[in-house]
C-alpha cells in the first residue's frame, strides 16, 4: 500500500522571550548543529515525510545539507503569532488531501515511532497528537491561592508533532483565524473534531528555558539521539 507523504510544519518564528537570548532558541546549537536542523533533519530522513515547511522571521546560520532524493525544504516567512505562523506554512503547503504534521522547532527529541502512531492516529480519526501524562499535581490558582485540583488522571501535556487530514486543519486553522492557540490539537477538539491522544513520552520536551538546552546537551551526550 502506498500512501501519500506527509507534509511537516515545522514553525519556527518565535523570538523564544522565556529563553531570554537575543539569537532566537531555536538557532541555538545543539551538539554540533542548530537545534532547528536537528530537527529539519529528522524529519527529512523519515521515509513516510514527502516535505518540510519552515515559517520563520529569519533564515539564521542554518546548513540544511545533502538531502536525500526528492525531498524539499521549504522556508516561508512566519507570522506575529504561533498559530498565524502554522497559517502560513499551511497556505505554502498548498495540501488538499492527505496528512499534514506539525511540529514545535524547539523539541529536538521527538520519536519517529510515535509520530508514525501520531499520522496513523490522524489517517483514522482526523487529528491526533502526542499526550505526556503528568507526573506532577496539578492547581488552579488565583490570588496565590489553589482554587481547584483537577484529576491528575485526566491531565496529559499536549506535545507535537500533531497531525491531521489536509481538510479538518484547513477548516481548523480558518474558523479559528486571528486566534493564538498554542496548539492546533486544542483548537480543533474546541471546534468539534475528534482529537486522538496518543501516548507521548518525557524525552519529547520544549526547550523553554536555558536549564532546557543544558538538559537537552546531557540527554544528547548520554544517548547521542
Ligand atoms: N512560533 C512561531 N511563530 C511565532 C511564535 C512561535 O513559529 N510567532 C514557534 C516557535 O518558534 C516554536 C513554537 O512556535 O518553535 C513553540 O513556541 P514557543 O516554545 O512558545 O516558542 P517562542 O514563542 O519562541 O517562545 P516564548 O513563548 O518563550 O516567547
Ligand atoms: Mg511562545
Amino acid at each position: 500500500m502506498s500512501e501519500p507523504g506527509v507534509v511537516v510544519i515545522i514553525p519556527a518564528a518565535g523570538s523564544g522571550s522565556r529563553f531570554g537570548s537575543e539569537l532566537p532558541k531555536q538557532f541555538h546549537t545543539l551538539g554540533d548543529r542548530a537545534i532547528l536542523q536537528r530537527v529539519i533533519e529528522r524529519f527529512l530522513y523519515d521515509e513516510r515525510v514527502e516535505r518540510v515547511i519552515v515559517p520563520v522571521h529569519e533564515r539564521g546560520l542554518l546548513n540544511i545539507g545533502e538531502q536525500p532524493s526528492g525531498k524539499r525544504v521549504q522556508f516561508v516567512k512566519g507570522g506575529e503569532t504561533r498559530q498565524e505562523s502554522v497559517t502560513k506554512g499551511f497556505e505554502a503547503a498548498e495540501m488538499k488531501k492527505g496528512i499534514i504534521a506539525i511540529h514545535d522547532a524547539v523539541r529536538p527529541f521527538f520519536s519517529i515511532e510515535t509520530f508514525h502512531k501520531v499520522i496513523d492516529a490522524a489517517i483514522r480519526y482526523g487529528a491526533a497528537f502526542p499526550a505526556a501524562p503528568m507526573v506532577d499535581t496539578i492547581h488552579i490558582v488565583d490570588n496565590d491561592q489553589i482554587v481547584d485540583t483537577p484529576d491528575r488522571t485526566k491531565l496529559v501535556a499536549a506535545q507535537t508533532p500533531q497531525c491531521f487530514r489536509a481538510d479538518v486543519l484547513r477548516d481548523v486553522l480558518s474558523r479559528g483565524a486571528g486566534g493564538d492557540a498554542s496548539d492546533e490539537a486544542g483548537l480543533a477538539a474546541r471546534l468539534g473534531y475528534v482529537v486522538k491522544a496518543v501516548p507521548g513520552d518525557k524525552l519529547n520536551f520544549k526547550i523553554t528555558r536555558p536549564e532546557d538546552l543544558v538538559m537537552a546537551e546531557r540527554i544528547l551526550a548520554e544517548f547521542g539521539k
